[in-house]
């Protein structure tokens, strides 16, 4: 796919104001290994989520000669260890929006959870801060539909951070191309037009904070590692062929299948860290007596709890709305042990960003 479609050169003129809420999102099939300019080695779903969402505001105003591209506050608060990561953003934003060359951007952002709690923020952070400068680009475009915004703002997120293409909207977004999504491209993700099961558009992501530390080793880092990777290769087709697979379970609404799958995903992803060189381990030990727990506790009740992983130590529990109390008993009794101080977070599946 051409990318010059996404390019745009405005006026340099004016001064503009937006503000988005971008939630964060959990992914069901992993993007593990890229390659180019943030492009997926293999496609990826997600769900969006609700409550863990980044709200940003930008102003946008004519840039004085002399003068810095952004100033950025966090939390109302001056926060230079985020600048490196929003330069890098802004830098290879540009090309596809030379002029945002000529305006200073005042960014203020907030994350509805806690920034040290070891959830990833950078996929709702870089989403509402694309959706920002998408919105002030959206201006000069009068024939710009919905799709095309929605686009345009998954394609910038994406080059601020891979997974946050798909933070977008909901309940689940697709990103790289898949023969399973017609329209599905390594650019940008799409929500697709396919009927899911609606046991899926609720269901519910309670997210055990096992380690509020930073992460060892950076997602950035670990994709690079997917670079010779000896399963590499194998494991980009196991993606395609469990998204594949993982479509018609969310679509009849096979949990039983949707468990296998999804889990399967999460420990595939930490094999490829464990077998990479260099190796690492970012599943701890109370992660693990976690994934023993939800085990048994699944084949003692018959109840559909399931478990999925991001690039650390945390736990994120999968479960349909209407199993909450019973399952929720089991979290409090069982599993908060083995938090931080018992920290969860209870999210659940969304329809996605929001202009405030
Ligand atoms: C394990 O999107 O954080 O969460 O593109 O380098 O910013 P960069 O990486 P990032 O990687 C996320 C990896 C993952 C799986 C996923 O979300 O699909």
């Amino acid at each position: 796919m051409s990318t010059n479609s996404f390019v745009f050169d405005a006026p340099a003129e004016g001064y503009f104001q937006t503000q988005w809420q971008a939630p964060s999102n959990i992914a069901l099939i992993k993007y593990w290994g890229k390659y180019g300019q943030q492009l997926p080695h293999n496609p990826s779903i997600s769900f969006t989520l609700s409550q863990c969402v980044t709200t940003t505001a930008v102003s946008f105003s004519l840039r004085e000669q002399g003068t810095t591209a952004f100033d950025f506050l966090f939390d109302q608060k001056k926060q230079p260890e985020f600048h490196p990561k929003i330069q890098q953003f802004l830098d290879r934003i540009t090309p596809y929006f030379p002029a945002l060359e000529g305006y200073h951007l005042s960014i203020s952002s907030q994350n509805s959870f806690p920034h040290s709690s070891g959830i990833a923020s950078s996929a709702s952070a870089m989403a509402a801060l694309a959706l920002c400068i998408a919105d002030f680009e959206k201006q000069f475009h009068s024939d710009w539909t919905e799709e095309g915004f929605l686009q345009k703002a998954s394609f910038l997120a994406r080059l601020g951070s891979g997974s946050a293409a798909r933070s977008i909207v909901g309940p689940l977004m697709v990103w790289g191309h898949s023969k399973a999504f017609p329209r599905s491209n390594d650019q940008y993700a799409i929500a697709p037009a396919v009927k899911w099961h609606p046991i899926f558009h609720y269901y519910q992501d309670t997210v055990l904070i096992v380690d509020k530390e930073q992460k060892k080793v950076s997602s950035t880092l670990g994709h690079g590692l997917m670079q010779g990777h000896p399963f590499a290769p194998q494991r980009f087709k196991q993606a395609h062929t469990h998204l594949e697979q993982l479509k018609t379970a969310l679509i009849s609404g096979d949990l039983e299948r949707f468990i296998d799958l999804t889990e399967a995903e999460a420990l595939a992803l930490h094999a490829m860290m464990m077998t990479s060189n260099p190796r690492f381990v970012l599943m701890q030990p109370n992660t693990l007596a976690i994934l023993q727990k939800v085990g048994d506790y699944r084949t003692q009740t018959g109840r559909p709890l399931s478990f999925t992983l991001d690039a650390g130590a945390n736990v994120h529990l999968l479960y349909p709305k209407k199993e909450r109390k019973p399952i929720m008993d089991f979290i409090r009794k069982e599993l908060l042990v083995y938090c931080q101080q018992g920290q969860h977070i209870n999210d659940q599946v969304g329809n996605g960003a929001k202009k405030i």
